[in-house]
């Protein structure tokens, strides 16, 4: 048991160093079940870490790394949320609260919704229409070096 959690804390610390390395952080996820999928859940679990990535204090928990943009591409099935939605939208909130609680309290998110019901040419028009949109938001920010506060 204590080797198990050994290696988890070796993981943990793995995937944190290349936050800490990284000017801006690029993550395409898909909605599922509402919200973020199983393995980028378990990449937050190993990420966020009291001690290391999460202080605490009297007021409630803050992060431990220097922020820097994190840019979200989420793709889902149907509407993701806003007017027409029918189902609620658990995941932008969710990874905001996740990326905010280690310090990366800069995301951006880009979204292709309805995939289920839209045809590939379509898709493909949708995700042009954002290229513009995706370059002033990315290009427009200056990168900080990242460094851990
Ligand atoms: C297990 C699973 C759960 C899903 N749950 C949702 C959901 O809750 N809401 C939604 O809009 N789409 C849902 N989808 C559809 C995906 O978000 C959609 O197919 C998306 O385009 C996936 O992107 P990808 O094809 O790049 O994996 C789900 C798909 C799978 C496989």
């Amino acid at each position: 048991m204590a080797a198990q959690g050994t290696d988890a804390f070796v993981i943990s610390e793995l995937l944190i160093r290349e936050i800490e390395a990284a000017d801006v952080i690029v993550l395409g996820t898909p909605m599922h079940n509402f919200t973020v999928p199983s393995c980028l859940k378990a990449w937050l679990d190993h990420v966020m870490l009291m001690g290391r990535t999460i202080g605490s204090g009297p007021d409630g928990k803050f992060g431990l790394l220097a922020d820097r943009p994190v840019y979200v591409a989420i793709a889902s099935g149907d509407i993701l949320s806003g007017p027409g939605a029918k189902q609620p939208d658990h995941l932008t909130p969710y990874l905001g609260t996740a990326f905010g609680c280690i310090g990366l309290s800069s995301m951006f998110v880009f979204a292709i919704q309805n995939t289920a019901r839209t045809e590939m040419n379509e898709l493909v028009d949708r995700i042009d229409q954002l290229r513009p949109t995706i370059s002033r938001t990315i290009c427009d920010r200056p990168v900080q070096a990242a460094e851990t506060a």
